[in-house]
């Protein structure tokens, strides 16, 4: 190396680190357009010894996707490696869902990556994803009978496929996926243990707007009245989970009927597709909640305005201390955890 080169990089790097090591982080973000040289990259990563997580997403980035790249860099703290995906899986997509109108802003997505400082961003084509006569599928079978598996057939089996190809290339020591979408948060759990991943999941409470609608990229879709009717969701889940957690009201049909009573009373424009109370871990059907087994239930939503379908949720965890410790321990004897650093 010639001095004139090695004087210019040590300056480079005095400006550099002037400016803070975000700052390196930040104008470094790589793209890694194929599987391949996604592959490749991590295993470069890894003889490094660095630890690697990834943040799946189908981009079109809001707030919601932001928090979860900067919960990734908390869990793999400065010297790791952040791994954005962004891919449209046709996988998860139904003959008559919205794949081909999907938001695409790329430039602003690239944007939210690298200002949320990730290391590098995973967008395959899903020609180099998927070959024409591509013929193994992963299938969850038991979960993903219910709420939206039931209204969206095939999608979670996509959805287990590409999580699964994505942890195959980008070998991550956890991932990070948001609990606005417990159910597939859930099904991930399924195949993470049943498949042995060798990873920890961190799940990351829903980011929402202002008035409580859940952030969503399909937000977008709404049109004006719609949109002032869509906070209605987050209302409908908060009246039941009053009613469960300040009137200790038990019974799964009780607390169903007050969400639709909510839901027909502030958002007239609402076509539901379900109003669920499930069990937190099976997702079977409830008939009533808060028993002393020590298991959290949860509400379930999902609704159409117009053709968007949007989702939303509410988690009832046991009060009673010893119910909660029976959760706890159930927690920690399963082999995927929620929030566990201590393994990275
Ligand atoms: N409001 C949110 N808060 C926290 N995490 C979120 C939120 N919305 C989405 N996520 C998470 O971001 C990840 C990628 O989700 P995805 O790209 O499907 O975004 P989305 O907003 O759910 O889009 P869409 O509405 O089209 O499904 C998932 O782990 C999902 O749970
Ligand atoms: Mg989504």
């Amino acid at each position: 190396m010639s001095a004139s080169i090695s004087s210019a990089r040590v300056r480079q790097r005095r400006i550099a680190a002037a400016k803070g090591s975000d700052h390196t982080r930040r104008a470094a973000v790589k793209i890694l357009r194929t599987p391949a040289a996604m592959s490749r990259q991590a295993g470069r990563w890894l003889r490094a010894g660095k630890k690697i997580v990834l943040v799946p997403t189908m981009g079109a980035l809001h707030a919601g996707h932001l928090a979860l790249m900067d919960r990734a860099r908390r869990a793999v703290g400065p010297r790791g490696v952040v791994v954005v995906s962004i891919f449209v899986n046709p996988l998860q997509f139904g003959p008559r869902e919205d794949l081909s109108r999907y938001p695409r802003p790329l430039a602003r997505d690239l944007r939210g990556c690298r200002e949320h400082a990730a290391d590098a961003v995973f967008l395959p084509s899903a020609e180099t994803m998927y070959a024409p006569d591509r013929s193994v599928q992963i299938d969850e079978t038991q979960l993903s009978a219910t709420l939206c598996g039931r209204s969206r057939p095939g999608h979670f089996g996509g959805v287990c496929t590409v999580v699964a190809k994505l942890f195959n290339l980008v070998r991550p020591t956890a991932a990070v996926f948001g609990m606005k979408d417990f159910q597939q948060l859930a099904i991930i759990r399924r195949l993470v243990r049943d498949l042995d991943f060798p990873l920890t999941l961190i799940a990351h409470p829903t980011v929402r707007e202002a008035d409580g609608l859940a952030l969503s990229s399909r937000n977008a879709y709404l049109d004006p009245a719609q949109r002032a009717q869509a906070p209605a969701l987050r209302r409908a889940l908060l009246a039941a989970a009053t009613l469960a957690r300040g009137a200790s009201e038990r019974n799964a049909g009780t607390l169903r009927q007050r969400m639709l009573e909510t839901l027909a009373a502030e958002a007239p424009l609402a076509r539901v597709d379900y109003a669920e109370v499930v069990d937190a871990e099976t997702l079977q059907s409830l008939e009533r909640v808060g028993g002393a087994d020590g298991r959290a239930a949860l509400l379930a939503l999902a609704v159409f305005f117009g053709s968007t379908r949007l989702i939303d949720n509410e988690l009832l965890t046991p009060t009673d201390s010893r119910a909660a410790a029976t959760r706890r321990a159930a927690e920690n004897a399963s082999r995927v955890c929620y929030l566990n650093e201590a393994d990275l």
